[in-house]
């Protein structure tokens, strides 16, 4: 969809040659509400007569949260300082406003640019991180206990790394890091529509021993219900771009929040056990998200606790869910020793069984996956100081 900005009546009809159907408004409040309706809106033209400093202002606010989405401004004159400025905010184009040729040749290249940038799912693509959601529809599988390992993990490699707390109502990143939050995803509420990469620094709480950053649950359940879809979308594409690794700790069913985690995520990590509700759960799940069209070469499966004896084998879940197993994690006591010492296991026992196949997943299906070398964690004492 093309929005236009513009308070000139007929502006619609004046610039259908070049831009075809729009959508017409009249302030940037109201853009800003059209982008947060409609995620694939790919085109925002700014009518000639729109101040140039609120038009900056409209594209400053919106590029971080929304990379794709093209900025092309309308001017009367073109001069210099304007077009610096314009430049500068984040338009891709400044066009005459009665040169309609133009205009047609920068909406087809500013399209062409959003092509580029648009994920292989309809999805946009994440402008610098990668988001991978670790989810599974039954509770107590593991989905925390894997979720703060990886991105543990990846934070001691040096990979600039978040961990997401989207079980908004139950969650315990915070406590299994022993971490003390004074902000959560809520705040992100409040900045909605404009939050960019400092407003962003402003929700995140810093796990010192191993350099990574967390975005709490908050601590008040009920808050869950004011925290929109939209508003974790914005909070995870703002965090994408500002990190290498976004990692998402869900609840354990489908919520709308995790159904938009999922849609800005590159890759899922799917958790099953050994026990036939989580194995039917992990089915219904996998229908699910094949009903939504999310690809399947995005998804991992891990078998947690793949050896207890307890009658069902990992065959037997292969053949149920119909897919395969990329890595199996042993049961082990030390996961909730560690819990409740509230260090992750790879980094307080990095050659534990539980943190070789965490690191497994790490380094051979997220890491690989999306390029780069795979380097050695580096060792970091349990009081080192991060130099950032
Ligand atoms: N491989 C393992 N070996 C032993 N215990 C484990 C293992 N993985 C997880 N646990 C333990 O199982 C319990 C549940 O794990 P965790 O909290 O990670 O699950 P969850 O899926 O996040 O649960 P919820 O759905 O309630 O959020 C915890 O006590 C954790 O220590
Ligand atoms: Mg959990």
């Amino acid at each position: 969809m093309t929005i236009l900005w513009d308070n000139e009546p007929g502006a619609s009809e004046r610039y259908h040659f070049a831009l075809g159907d729009v959508l017409l408004l009249g302030s940037a409040p109201l853009v800003h509400r059209a982008l947060d309706d409609d995620q694939h809106a790919d085109l925002v033209v700014i009518g000639p007569l729109v101040h140039i400093d609120e038009a900056s202002m409209l594209v400053e606010s919106v590029r971080a949260s929304r990379p794709e989405v093209g900025f092309i401004l309308l001017r009367h004159r073109l001069d210099v300082t304007t077009m610096g400025q314009a430049l500068r905010s984040g338009f891709r184009e400044v066009i005459a406003s009665d040169d309609a040729p133009a205009l047609s040749d920068a909406v087809r290249r500013s399209r062409d640019l959003t092509a580029k940038l648009a994920g292989h799912h309809g999805a946009v693509a994440t402008p610098q991180g990668r988001i991978v959601t670790v989810f599974s529809a039954k509770g107590g599988v593991g989905k925390t206990t894997l979720s703060t390992n990886l991105a543990t993990h990846l934070a001691l490699s040096g990979l600039r790394t978040v961990l997401v707390d989207l079980d908004l109502s139950f969650g315990d990143v915070s406590i299994s890091l022993q971490l003390l939050p004074t902000s959560s995803v809520h705040d992100a509420v409040g900045m909605h529509g404009h939050l960019d990469s400092e407003g962003l620094a402003q929700l995140v709480t810093h796990h010192e021993p191993s350099g990574l950053d967390i975005i709490a649950a908050p601590t008040d359940p009920s808050l869950a219900d004011r925290i929109s879809a939209h508003v974790v979308t914005e909070l995870l594409r703002v965090a994408a771009a500002s990190y290498d690794f976004v990692i998402v700790d869900t609840p354990p069913s489908f919520t709308e929040h995790v159904l938009a985690a999922c849609d800005v995520s590159s890759l899922l990590v799917l958790i099953a056990t050994l026990d036939i509700p989580a194995v039917k759960n992990l089915k219904l799940a996998l229908e699910t998200l094949d009903a939504i069209g999310s690809p399947r070469d995005s998804r991992v499966i891990v078998l947690n606790r793949a050896d207890v004896k307890v009658g069902l084998r990992p065959e037997d879940v292969v053949q149920a869910i119909g897919a395969p197993i990329a890595v199996s994690v042993p049961a082990s006591n030390t996961v909730p020793a560690s819990v409740n010492r509230g260090v992750p296991l790879v980094l307080e026992s990095p050659r534990d069984p539980v943190s070789v196949a965490i690191r497994e997943i790490a380094d051979t299906h997220i890491r690989a996956r999306f390029g780069g070398p795979v380097e050695e964690p580096q060792r970091r004492s349990l009081f080192s100081r991060r130099s950032r």
